[in-house]
């Protein structure tokens, strides 16, 4: 039986914490420190079950990392000598990046590997990296749908591509881009809508030259092959994602005032902030500064009167993992909030359209859903006191037990074990705060 937990509604947050690492960069570290020629030390990793993973499949892909006693890591990366087939399985568990982004990064080495993950990851999509990855000449053989379980075998030389994906995808630019590492020649992705722009940051940071040409509302980013990378320092920022659940915490329970120090602010991870100070959400930042290549800031988040918005879909990629806590503000606002162009949520760790509405509907707020989107309709705070199916997704867990200490009655969750994923010190920050989360167990 997985282990739930409970949220009650007590008193307001108050106190300072530190947001934990990203996910995303700290993925990326552990990746290219893996591709690179030497040592990469990488300071304020997460600590998360994700990126545990990415270590894992790392390590079968001949890379070593390892954990220094001070908390920071060093990944001795395979350089000239390449990545190499590994003896098992490569299991990425819940981690969609890491298996999106190792699956293009082996692609360029001469290579045999089969990838899998837990129940959510098996479920997701992967011709969106894995098609792009077939024309640029490796072979991959998957479960039914372009599903996980997938073996790749690549001849390592590739052709480059030059490719539009879809939709907007941080996840298909960079599977590309490291696929294109070792090519002789050009590889560049087309973005109609910017994502987020880690990968091209940190190739640079590694000593590759990648062009990024803004075009219209996205870009056009091109590298040339071959590519040698140089092991460096990555002092890793902290998550804004993360960071969302306690900000929105604080901006719907009464005479809450708290301070995340840490959080990196790139303008592609900053679309929430955006929509909640369009709320009327009391955030100020201050303190910028630079670290690890990435501008952070500490946010001073005050209890506010929220009102309803409509949130522009080319926002979406900016946001793309905060929409679920922004439907719980969104529960607590005066008005309807109108969320469009968000189809992507529902092939994320769940189908996050319809977790989320079922989360609120058990809860007593009024939402309705559409193929893209959700509206929320406000109006203080909801009843509660509801149960709620987290289907194995980190995010949806958290924005429910946020729900549930503002809301009327307490709001419990059937399994807490995924948070740790993404922000395995969830609970005791949130403690810090003085609020009362009870785990099942
Ligand atoms: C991520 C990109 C996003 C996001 C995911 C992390 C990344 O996915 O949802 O949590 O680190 O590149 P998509 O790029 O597929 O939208």
């Amino acid at each position: 039986m997985p282990a739930g937990a409970i949220a009650k509604p007590g008193q307001a947050l108050k106190g300072i914490i530190k947001a934990p690492g990203d996910k995303s960069i700290s993925h990326r570290a552990i990746i290219l420190g893996a591709l690179a020629e030497g040592e990469t030390h990488v300071t304020g990793l997460l600590r998360g079950a994700d990126i545990m993973s990415t270590i894992g499949a790392m390590r079968a892909l001949g890379a070593k990392v390892a954990e220094n006693d001070d908390g920071s890591f060093t990944v001795t990366g395979c350089g000239s000598a390449g990545l190499k087939s590994p003896k098992g399985q490569v299991d990425c568990g819940n981690a969609g990046t890491g298996v999106r982004l190792i699956m293009g990064a082996a692609s360029a080495y001469p290579i045999k590997a089969e990838f899998t993950g837990d129940e959510s990851l098996r479920s997701r999509p992967m011709a969106r990296v894995l098609d792009p990855l077939r024309e640029m000449g490796i072979e991959a053989a998957s479960a039914k749908g372009d599903r996980l379980p997938a073996t790749l075998t690549s001849s390592g030389t590739l052709k480059p591509l030059d490719f539009t994906p879809p939709h907007a995808s941080a996840q298909v630019k960079s599977a590309i881009l490291l696929a294109g590492l070792r090519t002789d020649g050009t590889t560049t992705v087309r973005e109609t809508r910017l994502s987020r722009d880690h990968t091209e940051n940190m190739l640079r940071a590694f000593g590759a030259e990648v062009s990024a040409r803004p075009k219209d509302e996205g870009q056009v980013v091109s590298i040339t092959g071959p590519v040698n990378l140089v092991g460096t320092r990555v002092n890793v920022p902290g998550d804004p994602s993360s960071a969302a659940f306690p900000i929105v915490a604080a901006l719907i329970i009464p005479g809450s005032d708290i301070c995340i120090e840490n959080v990196m602010m790139n303008p592609t991870r900053t679309g929430l902030l955006e929509t909640l100070a369009e709320m009327g959400g009391d955030i100020r930042a201050d303190n910028f500064r630079k670290s690890g290549g990435e501008v952070i800031a500490d946010l001073h988040v005050r209890h506010s009167n929220l009102r309803g918005v409509n949130v522009p879909s080319k926002r979406a990629p900016s946001m793309i993992d905060e929409y679920p806590i922004l439907a719980i503000a969104a529960a607590f606002a005066k008005g309807d909030t109108i969320m469009e162009g968000i189809e992507e949520l529902r092939v994320k760790e769940s189908d996050r359209i319809m977790a989320t509405v079922e989360l609120l509907r058990r809860n007593g707020v009024d939402v309705s859903e559409s193929a893209d989107g959700m509206r929320v309709k406000g109006g203080g705070a909801p009843v509660g006191g509801g149960k709620v199916t987290t289907y194995h997704d980190h995010r949806i867990a958290m924005s429910a037990l946020v729900l549930g200490l503002a809301a009327q009655r307490p709001v419990e969750i059937d399994d807490a074990a995924m948070i740790a994923t993404s922000f395995p010190s969830f609970f005791s920050l949130m403690e810090t705060l003085g609020a009362n989360i009870e785990l099942a167990g």
